[in-house]
């Protein structure tokens, strides 16, 4: 028998219903912000993703799915932004509107060692809004994505913050960096030396935990932000204040990817385990432009929808059911019933039926385990007498009615 492929996950039919509730919240939360669904290819040309996340991003460096052809190499798309971006430009989207607001729910897919929470294909649920550098539009992003996890039900959680600064900025942490981590290097994992070497900010991101204790102890407060981005990191912290939004500064959080600067922020949740960061984002003012695209600010973040739905775990999310079962009882009533559930679903009443012959005690119970809220029997005597037993499960009682009536009473 063949296995779904490691790190990957077949979503049953008893966890959509979590999966389509969290998708529905999206919708709405995103849509009263003003932003609007977009849906970008899974395969992008796979440069897409080392241009722009950096060579040294782990990412890029170890877990992309690569698809070689003759002449080209795809990459299934490791995260959304890039590809955002991409479209939006492609797509004259800064040509339509100064600032455009975008969010987006689908596969996203890295090559990392599985493990809970950490998975090879798993989701993202994020949005990008791309125009502007105002630090009230951190602001908005940090409050939304605040607001999607308490409408999701999610408490608990905590919001880490930073800023990187502009570029010379980022330029200024990697040299003091670099000389603080310098004094260390042999205690370094292999991959962090290699790293203070091409990218001493990747050293930051990695979860060897004696090189964590490293950069926490060996490097202190960084103080590296220019008056411009002390401002806006100002600006940003005193609007989050007046929203009541609670956050944590977290100095030496810079994530993974080249493209970001100014604000970062990563939320955590405590019962995730060591894969604690259900969502995180950031400001990317080059990633436009370096795309081939004008001087324009972007910020967004993204959510991973399994690790949303592990911190929701202990949320009662039953579905409240409303199906009807019909079980008929009879050649006759067999064909009829065919036609009376073709009328309940015109109706728009969700109905089923037994389609094993079974008989009446073995479709009663295939009813119940079908969750029915109300069993339907149809034999050929009622048929002939044109009536129809209504049975409610949840009450036990049972009535006849006659067929004319019976939409009016399964709609009440
Ligand atoms: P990221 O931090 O790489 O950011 O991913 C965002 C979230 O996706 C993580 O916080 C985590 O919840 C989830 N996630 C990441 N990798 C996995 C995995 N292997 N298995 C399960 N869940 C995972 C980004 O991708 C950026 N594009 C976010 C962003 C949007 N920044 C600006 N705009």
């Amino acid at each position: 028998m063949f296995k779904r492929v490691a790190g990957t996950r077949d979503i049953l039919p008893e966890e959509t219903p979590s999966w389509q509730r969290i998708e529905k919240i999206a919708h709405k939360t995103f849509s009263l912000y003003n932003y609007r669904e977009i849906r970008t290819p899974i395969i992008e040309d796979a440069s897409l993703f080392s241009r722009t996340l950096g060579t040294t991003a782990e990412i890029v460096q170890k877990q992309m799915f690569l698809i070689r052809n003759q002449d080209d190499t795809y990459a299934l798309r490791p995260e959304g932004t890039a590809s955002i971006v991409r479209g939006y430009l492609e797509n004259n989207l800064d040509k339509a509107a100064g600032f455009t607001k975008l969010y987006y729910l689908g596969p996203m897919f890295r090559l990392e060692r599985p493990q809970k929470g950490r998975l090879r294909q798993f989701h993202h649920v994020g949005c990008e809004a791309i125009g502007s550098q105002d630090a009230s539009v951190d602001v908005e992003i940090i409050a939304l994505a605040d607001q999607l996890l308490k409408n999701f039900g999610i408490t608990g959680y905590k919001i880490k913050i930073n800023s990187l600064g502009c570029s010379k900025d980022k330029e200024a942490l990697s040299l003091s960096l670099k000389e603080c981590l310098q004094k260390k290097v042999k205690e370094l994992c292999a991959d962090c030396q290699q790293r203070l070497k091409n990218n001493v900010l990747r050293v930051l991101d990695c979860k060897n935990e004696t090189c964590q204790k490293i950069v926490k102890t060996a490097c202190p407060d960084q103080r590296h932000l220019c008056p411009d981005c002390l401002e806006h990191f100002e600006k940003v912290k005193n609007g989050l204040n007046n929203l009541d939004i609670p956050f944590e500064l977290q100095p030496l959080l810079v994530r993974g990817l080249d493209y970001y600067n100014r604000t970062v922020f990563e939320i955590t949740h405590p019962g995730l385990g060591s894969q604690d960061a259900i969502g995180a984002g950031g400001r990317y003012n080059n990633l436009v432009r370096q795309l081939g695209g004008p001087d324009l600010g972007g910020i967004g973040f993204a959510f991973g929808v399994e690790r949303l739905l592990l911190a929701s775990e202990n949320l009662d999310e039953k579905p409240q059911k409303k199906l009807v079962y019909l079980i008929t009882l009879g050649g006759s009533a067999k064909l009829a019933g065919l036609k009376l559930l073709n009328q309940l679903r015109k109706s728009d009443i969700a109905c089923d039926t037994d389609y094993l012959n079974k008989s009446l005690k073995g479709a009663m119970r295939a009813a119940n385990d079908a969750g029915a809220s109300q069993v339907l029997i149809l034999g050929d005597d009622e048929l002939k007498k044109n009536t129809i037993t209504v049975k409610n499960m949840s009450e036990s009682t049972q009535k006849e009615i006659t067929l004319d009536n019976l939409i009016g009473e399964l709609k009440c």
